[in-house]
């Protein structure tokens, strides 16, 4: 892939994350949603590369666009599979929260799982515990693996889960053993990155989550130096048979390599609110600001940008000439 792919990437999370911002706390999520999402779609006309949408806003019949084989980008330069979350955390705009991000993966063609839109069961955490948790571990067995490899006591262990009910169990055990916990309404992408930053204080995040957020969080982490294992989980027949489809035996853990194929993935994000580790979009009069996380696997490059847009100028963040 070209390595300037990484900042025209940033220009497209950056567009989402303004227009999604506009709708923060007022409690309409998919108004919210649409509006990153025609964002985003606008940048990616001005990007040179051939993309096909493999994780996206739905299948060709359900999404207007960046549906799932929408091509993107110029129709010049690499082919690479990309992932689109314009909006990850609807719910967390509408109602103001923290952690929603607009976030996109991309890889070389064919290297991105083509996550169906089901449950994943998943597993993360930064570099210096990879290759010590399991999926197929207890949560105390992993609570204590990260503690060992972090030097940290259990008691001093922060991890992050989705507040549902379906991990009650799961907020019992980590309560049981000692460690903390940060439940969080909505967002298991920031809380899986944020496993790989120290400032965050954030040490596993454990739970089930969207599958398709699975794979884009794993190119995160891979750019990261960190893991992140998942199961699918299909509700029905109909999942079921869909898994098999693609080859992916249900009962088998998903790996770095099997989330995300080769050595070269980018990942682009720009916090739409606060969250722990990127800066919510802040409206200044005339510009508005943001706060994005741009980072290649290939040359472990991590960038924190801070992009200053005129609104006046680029109401939509493209130039339109
Ligand atoms: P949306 O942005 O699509 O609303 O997803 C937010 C999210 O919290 C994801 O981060 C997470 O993977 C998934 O939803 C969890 O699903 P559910 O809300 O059904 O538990």
């Amino acid at each position: 892939m070209e390595r300037s792919l990484s900042m025209e990437l940033v220009r497209v999370t950056e567009a989402a994350a303004v227009s999604a911002s506009r709708w923060m706390g007022r409690g309409l999520k998919n108004e919210a949603d649409d509006a990153a999402t025609t964002a985003m779609r606008n940048v990616f006309d001005t990007i040179p590369m051939q993309g096909i949408v493999v994780i996206g806003e739905g299948e060709m019949d359900e999404a207007p666009m960046l549906y799932i084989g929408e091509e993107l980008g110029t129709g010049q330069g690499p082919e690479v599979d990309v992932a689109v979350d314009p909006l990850e955390g609807t719910n967390i705009v509408a109602a103001g929260g923290w952690n929603a991000l607009a976030v996109i993966a991309i890889a070389d063609k064919g290297n991105l799982l083509h996550a169906p839109d089901m449950y994943m069961d998943k597993i993360a955490v930064g570099p210096e515990a990879v290759g010590k948790v399991s999926l197929d571990s207890t949560i105390t067995e992993n609570l204590l693996a990260v503690a060992k490899a972090k030097n940290k006591d259990i008691g001093d262990i922060v991890a992050t889960v989705l507040n549902r009910e379906r991990h009650t169990h799961i907020i019992e055990e980590i309560r049981a053993a000692g460690a903390r916990i940060k439940l969080i309404t909505d967002g298991d992408v920031a809380a899986a990155i944020n496993t790989a930053f120290d400032e965050t204080g954030v040490d596993i995040m454990f739970g089930i989550g969207g599958a398709p957020e699975g794979v884009i969080a794993a190119a995160g982490l891979k750019c990261l130096g960190g893991e992140l294992q998942g199961r699918l989980m299909p509700a029905d027949d109909e999942q079921r048979e869909r898994c098999e489809k693609m080859g992916i035996d249900v009962s088998k853990i998903l790996y770095m390599d099997d989330l995300v194929k080769g050595d070269d993935a980018i990942f682009a994000a720009t916090g739409v609110t606060d969250g722990e580790l990127l800066r919510g979009v802040q409206f200044k009069g005339g510009y508005s600001e943001t706060h994005s996380l741009v980072m290649r696997s290939k040359s472990g490059t991590i960038r924190f940008v801070e992009g200053r847009h005129s609104m006046e100028k680029k109401p939509l963040l493209v130039m339109q000439d």
